[in-house]
């Protein structure tokens, strides 16, 4: 084993520009006003262990945003300290008033909601929106949700979720950054900020929540709530960074997870809770448990009862119950007969307590329902949405240049049941956005061509869940649909196929077990294409699926999620070449599930594929490589680099190289590219990926325009997580990439000598 040339104090991380080390808090965990933690133990002081019980109690709204009878019974008598989804300035309003003027203490009740892609404007869905690498784009978009949901009287979300996932089967995989940890701690403090700015007391923020604490996304099999198995190693490496960035960003709250983590389950953790998010990153906000998650425990098996569950949680470190209600039931009498010390309640309840005073509650408990109306769905915020959906757009492929379309083509076929279905635009967790808001892609199309332009549309065939379980089921009437969608297209010049999966086939509770496209959507596809027009396909999806056959024969696929309320628009804008496709894939696309996790960071193993070699790691039925790897997106133009230089090539462990490159728009049209630096570290202590992300750019080029990126690596990057968990840079040799996707490029080295 090499001796680490250099290393941080034990348990400091690599962030961002700077090398953070242990003790260094982030700035909203150590600026802790006085006042703000006087008021607290002031309040503490005059509670009773009822109302403190209350403070951690969270229960679910009674539908459509409305509250229940109950909640303002228990309002009243200070036994409730939040709901999830009651929403809507009046309704919010009505319930707060009885916590803030009839009862006891006057505490104010956190009003919580899903706002994931926006509240009435919706955006993309979060894979959509780490597509853009745009982080700037990405913040934007969680401002505006922010700015709509405190409108409305929702005072957190629970966002971002910044679970790392590798298995695409797994349908909350819609819901994040995707695979890789640098793309997701990125996205996670862009959407922190966002939601949270440098206050989340202001009328336009929101109190962000972390979510799920922790490796959620490593579900077995990818099936969702289920079992993970994950090494302490790997979760520092691959699971936590997200979370430590979100954390230092400031995230108000982390929800704790539904899964069994290393046969400790997530909601009742304490090394996870407590020794790392407490101790190690000294996070001072709120946990709250997942829906029920605390109950669970006695599922899980590692609680006997419930009065056991809320003991093993609370413990642990979860400090608010969302909707079971073991806390409430039980704290009281096991504090009475000493199984649970005061001092923990206390600290939880100092901890709401705390988040609902930053959260500036105490000063401004109500809405407003003029600035309510006033703000919803605002021209602006719909634009920003338009934008930030073209934005998120990854162009596949694009055979002989068949897009961008041109606006003026004679008759233009849309094919695709998804393509004329408002509420199949925004995906799943679509918080208060409407179906009747959104533009449908084929409304978006109508509106680009020019008026000359015929365009005609057939549903093809049916794409709804029921598909998933039966396909057989729509035989007759998806055969009508296909020979009608092959007449149609038959009769135009060019064809825009829109395929993919409905918004409820990704999020909770939706894996999947397959990949590929649900119903007989291939069928249609294959007939469609095989009569001969040039045809885009567009696909709208929550994950990766195996499209090998579309790979091959559609001219050319652009990938554009779920897009939102803006879905026809942008879509139009970059089929009809208004905006560049300038996303990438934040996710691997294997060709068959069986592939899966497939993921560009892996380990080299001992026994790389080797076509040659039979006893090599692959399989005999399918090749190893992905169908479209990490990080590919293609441009309407042609982007060189060239020239990339490492200065110094040769540095000490604590020293710092610059990588530089540039770039060129060697086409004929502006255009974004996405430059990115992945980096290998050939020989450690530690197995190390065969490469990682460590940076990149998205840049916009004029025709002909030419640029310089520059990139720092320094110990953030160079080092890693040794065997005693403690980051090191170790002398040796580093295989440094900049390329336009995980593969390919132009690669150089870097020597780290000892010091
Ligand atoms: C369960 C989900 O796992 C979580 O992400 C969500 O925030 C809560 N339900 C509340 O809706």
């Amino acid at each position: 084993m090499k001796r680490p040339a250099w290393r941080l104090l034990p348990g400091a991380i690599a962030l961002g520009g700077s090398v953070v080390l242990v003790g260094a808090l982030p700035a909203r965990s150590v600026e802790r006003p006085a006042g703000i933690e006087r008021r607290i133990e002031a309040l503490l002081a005059q509670m009773t262990l009822d109302e403190k019980v209350g403070q951690l109690q969270q229960l679910d709204g009674g539908g459509e945003g409305d509250y229940r009878p109950e909640h303002v019974e228990l309002a009243r008598a200070g036994r409730l300290g939040s709901t999830l989804n009651v929403r809507g300035a009046t309704r919010g309003n009505e319930l707060q008033r009885v916590a803030v003027e009839q009862s006891r203490l006057k505490i104010p009740l956190i009003f919580g909601f899903d706002v994931i892609h926006g509240y009435r404007t919706v955006f993309p869905i979060p894979l959509g929106e780490a597509a853009s690498w745009d982080p700037a784009a990405v913040e934007r978009a969680a401002s505006i949700a922010a700015a709509e949901a405190r409108a409305a009287g929702v005072h957190w979300t629970f966002a971002p979720m910044v679970d790392i996932a590798r298995d695409p089967r797994w349908g909350r995989i819609a819901e994040g950054a995707g695979e890789d940890p640098y793309l997701g701690r990125v996205m996670a403090r862009a959407r922190v900020r966002g939601f949270q700015g440098d206050d989340y007391s202001r009328p336009d923020r929101v109190v962000a929540c972390a979510k799920h604490w922790v490796a959620y996304g490593a579900a077995e099999g990818g099936r969702d709530y289920n079992t993970t198995d994950v090494s302490e190693h790997t979760l520092r490496s691959v699971y936590f960074p997200p979370f430590r960035a979100a954390v230092e960003a400031g995230a108000g709250s982390v929800m704790s997870a539904f899964n069994d983590l290393n046969g400790v389950p997530a909601s009742a953790n304490p090394f996870t809770l407590t020794r790392v998010l407490r101790e190690e990153w000294r996070f001072d906000g709120m946990v709250v448990s997942d829906y029920t998650s605390v109950t669970e425990l006695i599922n899980h098996g590692l609680a006997a009862d419930e009065a056991d569950a809320a003991r093993q949680a609370l413990s642990a470190g979860v400090d608010m119950e969302m909707v079971s209600r073991s806390y409430a039931t039980h704290v009281p009498r096991l504090v009475a007969e000493g199984k649970l010390r005061m001092a923990v309640v206390d600290e939880a309840v100092r901890r709401v307590l705390r988040i609902k005073l930053r959260a500036g509650l105490f000063e401004a408990p109500y809405a407003d329902p003029v600035r309510e109306r006033a703000t919803l769905l605002k021209p602006e915020f719909r634009a920003a949405a338009r934008e930030i959906a073209a934005r998120s757009m990854v162009l596949l492929k694009n055979d002989r240049g068949v897009l961008p379309l041109s606006p003026s083509v004679g008759r233009l076929a849309v094919i695709g049941a998804l393509a004329d279905d408002r509420a199949e635009m925004m995906g799943n967790w679509t918080g208060d956005g409407r179906a009747e808001d959104a533009v449908t892609l084929l409304a978006g199309v109508r509106a680009a061509v020019s008026p000359s332009t015929e365009v005609t549309y057939a549903k093809g065939v049916t794409v709804d869940l029921k598909v998933l379980a039966d396909p057989a089921a729509y035989e007759a009437s998806d055969r009508a649909g296909i020979e009608e969608a092959v007449r149609v297209a038959g009769a135009a010049e060019v064809v825009v196929l829109v395929l993919g999966e409905t918004g409820g086939m990704s999020g909770e509770a939706s894996s999947r077990a397959t990949l590929d496209l649900p119903g007989r959507q291939l069928e249609l596809a294959q007939r469609v294409i095989g009569a001969g027009r040039p045809a885009a396909v567009v696909l709208l999806n929550g994950r990766p699926l195996t499209i090998p056959w579309l790979a091959d024969h559609a001219s050319a696929i652009l990938e554009a999620w779920f897009p939102g309320t803006e879905a026809g628009n942008a879509i139009a804008d970059v089929l009809f070449g208004k905006v560049d496709p300038g996303g990438k894939l934040p996710v691997t696309f294997p060709r068959t599930v069986g592939q899966v996790p497939i993921y560009y960071n892996h380990k080299n193993t001992g026994r790389p594929p080797d076509e040659k070699n039979k006893y090599t790691s692959k399989y005999l039925d399918a090749p190893w490589t992905p169908l479209y790897p990490f990080g590919h997106g293609l441009s309407y133009t042609q982007f060189r680099l060239s020239n990339l230089r490492l200065v110094p090539a040769r540095l000490r462990a604590q020293g710092r190289a610059e990588v530089s490159v540039d770039v060129e728009n060697g086409g004929p049209r502006p255009g974004d590219e996405v430059v990115q630096l992945y980096v290998r570290d050939v020989v450690a202590s530690v197995t190390r990926a065969v490469q990682e992300l460590q940076g990149f750019q998205r840049v916009t080029l004029a025709p002909g325009e030419r640029t310089t990126l520059r990139f720092t690596l320094g110990p953030e990057q160079l080092g890693f997580l040794d065997r005693e968990m403690k980051w090191v840079v170790e002398p040796g040799m580093f295989r440094v990439r900049v390329a336009t996707s995980s593969e390919g490029g132009l690669e150089g080295a870097l020597e780290v000598v000892p010091d």
